[in-house]
């Protein structure tokens, strides 16, 4: 049938059918078993009654631009805000915390970085409520602050800014603030809707409006959980303890999770040994028989067997799912996608050398808006095409345009393992051209690039009517 496939390989229904014929033997197709079955089949998923929700605390994210003081800001909530004394032998929370602001509580993630906060929603946890964005008052609005924007934005979560480092004798935060408004974040004051505030992580200046503020958008999301069911969290961080063994920090999103309740995440299940907590709370636990994935749900269940089985099924799931992967957006399939899947919004990251490169991208290809497909954007920037933009790709079922630019050794190979389409170009119209050829499923074979060596540049030196030379060396 002119496929190539070996013993281990899984075929398409189409194929399969075709095959069955040709060879007299009747099949019968099973629906494909997702997960969302195993859970349903367990009653995991059953909806709360309205009256048994009760307001549960926000959680927020800080994000930002290297070194703008995300660390700082919450060191210092947390010094100042934080109760010491837990009930349980755990009582430091890796990766996540909860203050106490006059008996309202909030709770911080402490994401490293906005890869994780993607990576967690392109699992289907979305684990934060609001986002606050980190700008400091010295230095602007950044490349990663435009990240940071995007990634919130694709996971429609409010941004609050926080305009840090306030107390520097060079901060300028009214720059900041015209800063953001080319990146459509309008100040209050300014007429717009974003909530601004300035702080010092120094002097503390600022800290507590910012906390007031959190409250104030968490109080008009009305976020409710109900308290008294078996828990639902999402793993934040997960790691092998040498002494203790596998540790998950999860965060309970719904329900109460107690000591000695059987838990399933994935294919890991145990019973736990930590403390109570309630909806919106960060918590340890120790238990599990293996090191779940972060970004992963992980339930409370009525005893261990179901634990048990739950993680065997998943097991069962995820093997199959490995052998009949889905594609992601191509230029190469987008034709075929937009007939058969109805497609009807095509999600591009730009990336290019220049600021006015980005620009003129990014204008002409929204451009090419049809009415069966729009054109969206999900992200531009100046710099080459790294981890974040793959990532954020990923989730969004985009394809990456590199104009002038290249992608990391990591952010290649990242793509190539999610299946990310990159496109690197040098010449704006033939953009224009292959994206509009794609959409009309007329793309003409392209030229793919092998890499036979990787070098980095040590040093570089310009010498008229040569140019730039450059000495490098070797990796590989
Ligand atoms: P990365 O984790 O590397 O992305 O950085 P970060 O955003 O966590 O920044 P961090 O909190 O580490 O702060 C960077 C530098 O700015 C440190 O030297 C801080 O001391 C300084 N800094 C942070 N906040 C303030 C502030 O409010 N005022 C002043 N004067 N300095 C600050
Ligand atoms: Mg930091």
């Amino acid at each position: 049938l002119g496929i190539m496939a070996n013993q281990n390989q899984s075929i398409d229904e189409d194929t399969c059918i075709l095959l069955a014929d040709e060879l007299g033997i009747e099949i019968d197709m099973e629906e494909p078993n997702l997960d969302e079955s195993v859970e349903e089949e367990y009653g995991l998923l059953k909806k709360d009654k309205e009256r048994d929700l009760k307001l549960r605390p926000p959680v927020v994210t800080v994000m930002g631009h290297v070194d703008h003081g995300k660390t700082s800001l919450l060191d210092s909530i947390k010094s100042t805000h934080v109760t010491q004394s837990e009930a349980g032998g755990i009582t430091q929370h890796i990766g996540a915390y909860t203050v106490n602001l006059s008996g309202k509580k909030i709770t911080f993630l402490d994401t490293p970085g906005h890869e994780a906060f993607t990576s967690m929603r392109l699992r289907g946890a979305q684990t934060t409520d609001i986002a606050v964005l980190v700008v400091a008052a010295d230095d602007g609005v950044m490349p990663q602050t435009v990240e940071a924007i995007s990634h919130a934005r694709s996971a429609d979560v409010p941004i609050i800014v926080a305009i840090t480092k306030i107390d520097k004798p060079e901060a300028n935060p009214e720059k900041v603030k015209q800063d953001l408004m080319n990146e459509n974040l309008v100040a209050e004051e300014w007429g717009g809707d974003t909530i601004v505030v300035g702080v010092s992580s120094k002097t503390g200046e600022g800290i507590d409006e910012l906390l007031e503020m959190i409250l104030l958008v968490a109080e008009m999301k009305e976020l409710k959980a109900n308290p008294n069911r078996q828990a639902i969290g999402t793993i934040i961080e997960a790691n092998l303890d040498k002494s203790k063994g596998p540790m998950a920090t999860i965060l309970i999103k719904n329900g109460t999770l107690r000591f000695g309740d059987s838990i399933v995440s994935g294919i890991c299940s145990g019973r736990i040994r930590a403390m109570e907590d309630g909806p919106s709370m960060p918590v340890v636990v120790l238990g599990l028989n293996d090191v779940p994935n972060a970004g992963d749900t992980i339930y409370a269940v009525k005893d261990d067997k179901t634990a048990k089985a739950i993680a065997d099924k998943n097991a069962e799931i995820s093997r199959e799912k490995r052998l009949s992967q889905t594609t992601k957006i191509s230029l190469d399939n987008l034709f075929e996608k937009i007939s058969e899947e109805d497609v009807k919004e095509l999600n591009i990251v730009v990336k290019a050398d220049v600021k006015g490169s980005v620009e003129a991208l990014n204008q002409s290809l929204l451009k090419l808006s049809t009415e069966e497909v729009k054109i969206s954007i999900i992200h531009s920037g100046v710099g080459g095409i790294n981890e974040s933009d793959v990532t954020l790709a990923g989730a969004s079922n985009a394809f990456i345009v590199g104009f002038n630019v290249r992608p990391t050794n990591t952010a290649k190979s990242q793509a190539d393992a999610e299946g990310v389409d990159i496109r690197l170009y040098n010449i704006i119209y033939k953009v224009m051209d292959d994206v509009e050829a794609a959409m009309k499923g007329m793309l003409e074979p392209t030229y793919e690039e092998k890499v036979t060596g990787n070098l980095t540049v040590r040093e570089t030196w310009k010498v008229s009517k040569i140019g730039t030379i450059a000495g490098a060396f070797v990796d590989n």
